[in-house]
């Protein structure tokens, strides 16, 4: 039988890409080597609940879903008191998992949920300046709030900061940022910050060159307050500040 150079770098190939699928269904189904002691002592208990877990084993970006894991378990452990809020929800991602991990805590979501305004956009350099009012527009409240479902919810629907009213007597104990842009980071700075109770946390995401509206944003807060930010080596390089001494 003759065997040519082209079938055997066909067979070659074809045996690469097999040996690479295994791997990968191995490692996606099998392989809990980035899950840190703590998670792993905390399902062995039975603490980490089935949907949570499912959230974990299916969310792309582990150290970003164990930071924020390691953040409400610090929140629940020290008593900081307040609500969780999120600026950019989009089809509710983060918030979903975010809200798995105390579902105690009331949530306060906030999003056009039709995607970016022009008025934003306009101001933006970077990645952001390539988006346009359809990016994260195919979302919708309804969508959002058949999957966000319970009392805990508060669906702030609309342009923040315009939104941002409906929530300033509240204080919180987490905030996640996540809007891509210049003006609502900026805003949600000004408006989270003074809200966050003692001990509380306020995690932005995209602090990376990329997003250089965030990079602005973050920066010229940074010099308003007195706290340093700290850095998360997650993919996208979110900051976090925390908030000491007393809340407004
Ligand atoms: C990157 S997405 C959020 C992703 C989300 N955290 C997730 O888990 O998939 C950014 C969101 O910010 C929202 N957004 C941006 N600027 C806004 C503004 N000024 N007011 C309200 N929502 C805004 C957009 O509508 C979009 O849904």
């Amino acid at each position: 039988m003759n065997i040519s150079v082209f079938q055997v770098v066909q067979f070659l190939l074809i045996a690469v890409i097999l040996l690479y699928l295994l791997y990968y269904v191995y490692t996606l189904l099998f392989d809990k080597n980035h899950q840190p002691r703590a998670w792993k002592a905390a399902l062995k208990s039975g603490n980490i609940p089935a949907e949570l877990q499912k959230a974990e084993a299916k969310y792309p970006d582990k150290v970003r879903f164990f930071n924020f894991w390691f953040q409400v378990e610090r929140l629940k452990k020290d008593g900081v008191r307040g609500a969780f809020a999120e600026l950019g929800v989009y089809k509710g991602d983060s918030a979903h998992f975010i809200h798995l991990m105390d579902e105690k805590r009331s949530f306060h979501l906030f999003d056009t949920f039709e995607g970016f305004q022009e008025n934003d956009l306009a101001v933006e350099s970077g990645k952001a300046a390539t988006y346009t009012k359809h990016n994260f527009a195919d979302t919708s409240v309804e969508r959002v709030k058949q999957r966000l479902t319970g009392p805990q919810f508060v669906f702030h629907e609309g342009y923040f900061p315009e939104t941002a009213k409906e929530a300033e007597n509240e204080q919180f104990a987490m905030v996640s940022m996540d809007a891509d842009l210049y003006k609502p980071t900026k805003a949600g700075l000004d408006f989270f910050y003074p809200r966050l109770a003692p001990g509380g946390v306020l995690i932005v995401h995209d602090y990376n060159p990329d997003w250089p509206g965030i990079v602005k944003a973050v920066d010229e807060f940074a010099q308003t307050i007195p706290e340093p930010i700290v850095p998360l080596v997650d993919q996208d390089n979110s900051v976090m500040i925390f908030k000491v001494g007393s809340s407004a």
